[in-house]
């Protein structure tokens, strides 16, 4: 890992963000036994491992310094988007430019760092482990069961609310209230519309992790994509074990949401997003995404239109 960038001189209300934390240390339990011997975050999706394409949204963001938060069993994570000569040199020698490109591409994306989560203490723990890597600069967070649908623009609207309003900036999304239990939730305040096609800008005045749908502060969920001050670095270094018995990055959020000189806004996304995580979730990302592909998707989408009106599928209904 590199030496945290010097940024003492730095203001850090109006520094830019360069760097993004990509938490990838969690055991992946939802998806065993698939994820017994193989990173959750590996799982393909299409023809890529799913942390590919958060990878790619951090840095078509701008953001092309990541470092990846992982644990013991994911050396996997930390090969992909290492360069494997090896394997280039034998693309190289069969011609094969398109794969060849293909596997150099993942090295280009970014500069690439790891820093270890020693025990599996939690998100917000898993944040802390990129302190030092991280320093005194505001930085983006994103989730790697989390996929944002391409071409959608929400860590960039986020990254312009920090640039405007400083402090922290959270995403949300509106979900039933039979699904409250599982995301951070958040009581809101409307500030402003960003834009068309934007979302809407609230400020946040509470954030509760996991709560069911009789206490939770809101319908508006957290979902991974954060744009943190490194003001949490000191309050999750004293934020004791929350829900689950984890250090909860929500609970760190709440901390400051509460304090007067730290705004945490939100913004509220009603976009594309997936839980590559979930079983069925995954599912539909994968027949989505293929859909959409431009070198597959017309022959996938004839298939699966026969598939539809073949009645195979209503036969299981
Ligand atoms: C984490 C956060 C939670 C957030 C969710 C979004 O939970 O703790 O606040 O709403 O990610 O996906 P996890 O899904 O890791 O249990």
């Amino acid at each position: 890992m590199n030496a945290p960038t010097p940024t003492a001189a730095r203001s850090t209300a109006s520094a830019t963000v360069t760097k993004a934390v990509i938490p990838a240390a969690g055991l992946g339990t939802r998806f065993l036994p698939a994820t017994k011997a193989t990173p959750k975050e590996m799982l393909p999706v299409v023809d890529r491992p799913a942390i590919q394409y958060v990878v790619e949204e951090a840095s078509s963001a701008g953001l092309d310094d990541v470092l990846l938060v992982t644990a013991r069993g994911k050396r996997a994570v930390e090969d992909h988007f290492d360069s494997d000569t090896a394997l280039e040199h034998a693309l190289a020698a069969k011609g094969d430019t398109e794969r060849l490109a293909a596997v150099r591409g993942v090295t280009g994306l970014a500069r690439i760092h790891h820093v270890r989560q020693g025990a599996p203490l939690g998100l917000g723990h898993a944040v802390l482990c990129a302190r030092d890597h991280v320093g005194d600069e505001p930085f983006a967070v994103l989730l790697g069961d989390d996929l944002i649908g391409p071409g959608e623009t929400l860590l960039t609207d986020m990254l312009r609310v920090r640039a405007r309003h400083g402090g922290s900036v959270v995403a949300l999304m509106e979900v039933e209230p039979d699904r409250t239990h599982l995301y951070g939730c958040a009581a809101v305040k409307p500030v402003e519309y960003i834009g068309a096609g934007d979302g809407t800008l609230v400020r946040v005045s509470d954030l509760v992790e996991k709560p069911a749908r009789d206490v939770a502060p809101s319908g508006y969920a957290v979902i991974g994509r954060y744009v943190l001050d490194p003001a949490v670095f000191d309050v999750l270094a004293a934020t004791p074990p929350g829900h689950g018995g984890e250090i909860q990055l929500t609970d760190a959020l709440r901390e400051l949401a509460a304090s007067e000189d730290h705004p945490v806004h939100g913004v509220v996304f009603s976009g594309r997003r997936y839980d590559t995580g979930d079983r069925a979730s995954y599912l539909r990302t994968v027949v989505e995404l293929a859909c959409e592909r431009p070198d597959l998707g017309s022959d996938f989408r004839r298939w699966l239109t026969d598939f539809v009106r073949s009645g195979r599928v209503a036969a299981h209904g």
